[in-house]
């Protein structure tokens, strides 16, 4: 009886597998149930609920609410921010809103264990040479100040957001598409607030580099388009008219297309981004050792 029921369940898992491999190309959709593409969100929620909260407060969700990491594994190389009263205040809050997301998950759904995540200087200080294209020197330090902190956080929220955004179409049920609008409203305004704050700062150098605020959102969006390979998807926060609303304006304190739509991204290309690699196969980036749940783990096992 339990070896039918294990085989029943390998079979089960084969079949997920297939499913989610069966992508007719790169950019297509994929096969996943409901649960599995929320779920798949949930490693983005964990990423900035502890890049926040370590930022704004020096620790982590561990220290909030200890059981909602599901047994995963304590982020590595986190620290407190350097940051000035209000962008401290700002980050402080968006950390206690990705507290929430997280329970929420547990409340409706459930959770994953939280994936190993490398959020130390030297991990962003590589994407950002990826970035920019050269070495930066001294190397990018995303706890430096207020302006390296909205930097970094340029890199996160986005992601989720048009994560969220790809699969509303594709989920069955209300309940569901409900939540993800919700995690979808707060992911959406934060990301405005920082863009908001860099745009701010738009022409300012970013010290001790000889490149401006908006020169960095340009070179990170340019590489996330790169990584993703599904074309224009994300845009620095100063842009050529042909990319601004309605072609009327070189602003571009949000990121959406010729519609003023938000783009969407499947998970195939969140993982390429978020690992740093172009690969949703190879794992790296912020997430070592791979995202978890189904849909990141149907990848991993065909590495
Ligand atoms: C969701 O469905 C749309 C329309 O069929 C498709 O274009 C998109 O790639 C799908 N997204 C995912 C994540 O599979
Ligand atoms: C919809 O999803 C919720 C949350 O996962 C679940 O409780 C509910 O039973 C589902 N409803 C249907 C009709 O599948
Ligand atoms: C900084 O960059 C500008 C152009 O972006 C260039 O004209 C200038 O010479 C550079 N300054 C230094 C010190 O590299
Ligand atoms: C703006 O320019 C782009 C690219 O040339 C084009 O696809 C789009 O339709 C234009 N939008 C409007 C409102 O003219």
């Amino acid at each position: 009886m339990a070896r039918a029921l294990f085989l029943v369940f390998i079979f089960l898992i084969r079949l997920k597998v297939s499913q989610v491999m069966g992508a007719a190309n790169q950019c297509g959709p994929i096969v996943a149930d409901d649960i599995d593409y929320i779920q798949f969100a949930l490693n983005l929620e964990f990423l900035e609920a502890e890049f926040f909260l370590h930022g704004a407060l020096g620790r982590g969700l561990d220290t909030i609410a200890p059981t909602f990491a599901s047994g995963g594994l304590p982020p590595v190389g986190a620290k407190k921010a350097n940051l000035d009263p209000l962008i401290g205040r700002i980050i402080e809050e968006f950390g206690y809103q990705e507290v929430g997301h997280v329970r929420s998950y547990e409340k409706t759904i459930g959770g994953i264990p939280r994936p190993l995540l490398d959020l130390s200087p030297q991990n962003f200080a590589k994407l950002f040479d990826e970035a920019v294209g050269f070495k930066l020197s001294p190397p990018f330090d995303p706890y430096l100040d207020s302006v390296h902190y909205l930097l970094a956080s340029y890199v996160i929220p986005y992601v989720g957001l048009v994560g969220y955004v790809g699969i509303v179409p594709n989920l069955s049920n209300k309940t569901s598409v409900s939540l993800v609008a919700s995690l979808l409203g707060v992911e959406t305004g934060q990301d405005a607030v920082i863009r908001t704050l860099l745009y701010e700062r738009a022409n300012q150098k970013v010290l001790p580099y000889n490149m401006t605020v908006a020169e960095f959102t340009n070179r990170i969006s340019g590489l996330r388009n790169k990584l993703g390979m599904c074309g224009n998807k994300d845009e620095g926060i100063q842009v050529p008219l042909f990319l601004g609303a309605e072609n009327l304006t070189n602003s571009n304190i949000l990121s959406a297309d010729s519609n003023s739509l938000s783009y969407a991204r499947t998970p195939p290309e969140i993982l390429r981004i978020i690992y740093g690699s172009g690969s949703e196969y190879k794992s790296g980036g912020f997430y070592p050792n791979g995202a978890g749940g189904n849909i990141a783990m149907s990848f991993r096992h065909k590495a």
